[in-house]
């Protein structure tokens, strides 16, 4: 049975048997993050965009794990050119790995690395991966889209990861919207209260949320799925 791990932000980890992947691995920098860049083994590192707050230690934990850092193309050669391996994608593709598909999505926000975010670092993306049958979606930093119907239509969500912390992306409202769009069995809020101007209340979009199971984790908490 495949395993999610919150580690606060947008930062998730999926197992399943030997195979281990992590998201947007922001640890250093996160006061809310319960795990060390250290403690992380895996084999993939998935990257939404390049801001900061996503990218993380990326390089660090690929570098030391050798694991292969999975992104949009321009994301994935600037990480290329920090010496460690990777797979660039793009938006509507999938690919086959050992752990299982991942298909690119659409997302609505910006992307750049670097103190000032000026490195071009392509659009941001959202992942649809699948792994031990199973289909989670982590659709990044966007905002609201319509289209999200459409990803829910497509694909069986079992586990989604939504943003709630308004500001840079959906706001609770807008990620309830988004619940019903994407009819997910089961959904985990996050992007909230790791920095003040992203405040949201996790109780009250779990109130919100109609025909789907809301889980709030903490940082630090699994879920099989
Ligand atoms: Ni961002
Ligand atoms: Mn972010």
């Amino acid at each position: 049975m495949p395993q999610a791990r919150f580690l606060g932000h947008a930062c998730v980890t999926l197992t399943e048997g030997d195979h281990r992947l992590i998201i947007d691995p922001f640890l250093t920098g996160n006061d809310k993050a319960t795990v060390r860049p250290e403690e992380i083994e895996v084999d993939h590192v998935l990257l939404t965009h390049g801001h900061g707050d996503h990218v993380g230690d990326a390089i660090s934990i690929a570098k030391r794990c050798g694991a292969t850092i999975i992104a949009n193309y321009e994301l994935a050669l600037r990480c290329a050119k920090e010496g460690v391996n990777v797979h660039p994608m793009h938006i509507g593709g999938a690919h086959d790995f050992p752990f299982g598909r991942v298909k690119l999505t659409i997302a609505h926000h910006g992307g750049g690395f670097g103190e000032d975010a000026s490195i071009y670092t392509g659009p941001p993306v959202g992942f649809l991966v699948t792994i031990g049958g199973k289909t989670v979606y982590h659709p990044g930093d966007t905002g609201l889209f319509l289209d999200m119907q459409l990803i829910g239509e497509m694909n069986q969500i079992e586990l989604a990861f939504l943003p709630i912390g308004d500001n840079f992306t959906m706001g609770i409202d807008d990620a309830v919207k988004a619940v019903e769009l994407l009819r997910p069995r089961r959904v985990v809020p996050m992007h909230y209260d790791t920095f003040d101007v992203i405040k949201a209340d996790p109780n009250e979009f779990a109130a919100k949320v109609k025909d789907c199971q809301a889980i709030i984790l903490n940082p630090g908490d699994n879920i099989d799925f």
